[in-house]
């Protein structure tokens, strides 16, 4: 199958794919006789104007100066070296008890008991439930996403509501689907009204998503956004930098490095349609990948 995706049958199968996706996200209708070569347009478009998007999955506005599509996408073999992870938990008690407890868990059963039973981070106060995960724990791709918003408040599910059903119709158009994906947040709980997670809220949950990647032992991670990036990566360039772009992330309790490409969240794309076009080639990135 890996073979067949090559060559022109690769490149059909990318225009069909791109085609259906356009659909999806509501390009059902032409507007001109006459087609418009947008990636000829984006070198002479100027940079997109400053966002300072309040409330859920705000991203950063660190690289407001790039150009959309001013970025080569690198190619796995490019990725940048290996960043090890590391958030001191000193002076974080939370954080240091949230780590002893996901170094205990042994099974996804266990560390999501233990994310339960934790009463280091006050959002499970303000929760309705617990969001752990969604798909296949045997996936070869792990998402990783913000926090839950209402809807995965209530479900106790991740990426139910609008920006998780933009994130199914993107998975769809390179062939995927819960099946084939682990989801998962930075935080397994709903900060109250959807307000961008605190620094403190991210350092003491990590210890639990570093454990479910090690558990999970994915082949490829994927980050959605610029807190699942800042948290997992410790970088803080921006979102608009660092998207495309594959890296290697040390996981605690991985023997390898794991590829790790970041991307824009759905709740972004849903405000920002412009950059869309860029989530598509992320989207190629990942199929392309896929099939090595
Ligand atoms: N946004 C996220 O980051 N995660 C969810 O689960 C839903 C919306």
């Amino acid at each position: 199958m890996q073979d067949a995706l090559f060559g022109a049958e690769a490149e059909r199968s990318a225009a069909l794919a791109l085609l259906a996706l356009q659909i999806e996200w509501g390009a059902d209708e032409g507007l001109s006789d006459l087609g418009i070569d947008r990636f000829a347009l984006a070198e002479t478009e100027p940079a997109l104007p400053p966002q300072h998007p309040a409330g859920e999955h705000a991203e950063p506005s660190g690289a407001m100066a790039i150009a959309v599509g001013a970025a080569p996408l690198p190619t796995p073999a490019q990725a940048s070296p290996t960043r090890a992870l590391s958030r001191p938990t000193a002076g974080r008690p939370a954080a240091a008890q949230a780590a002893a407890l996901a170094a205990t868990a042994g099974t996804l059963a266990e560390l999501r008991a233990a994310i339960a039973g934790f009463e280091g981070c006050a959002l499970r106060d303000t929760a309705t439930n617990l969001v752990f995960s969604d798909g296949n724990p045997e996936a070869r791709i792990m998402l990783v996403g913000e926090a839950p918003g209402a809807d995965e408040d209530r479900a106790g599910l991740p990426f139910v509501g609008a920006s998780g059903q933009l994130l199914d119709r993107m998975l769809g158009s390179i062939g995927l689907d819960r099946s084939r994906v682990l989801i998962t947040n930075i935080l397994p709980w709903r900060p109250p009204g959807n307000r961008t997670p605190t620094e403190n809220e991210i350092a003491t949950c990590l210890p639990f998503v570093m454990r479910h990647i090690a558990l999970v032992a994915p082949d490829i991670l994927v980050l959605l956004g610029a807190t699942a990036v800042r948290a997992l990566t410790g970088q803080t360039q921006g979102i608009r930098r660092v998207r495309g772009r594959w890296q290697a992330l040390a996981i605690p309790g991985l023997a390898a490095p794991l590829p790790c490409l970041p991307t824009y969240h759905p709740a972004y794309l849903l405000r920002t349609p412009l950059a869309k076009r860029e989530a598509w080639a992320d989207l190629l990135a990942l199929r392309e990948r896929l099939a090595t």
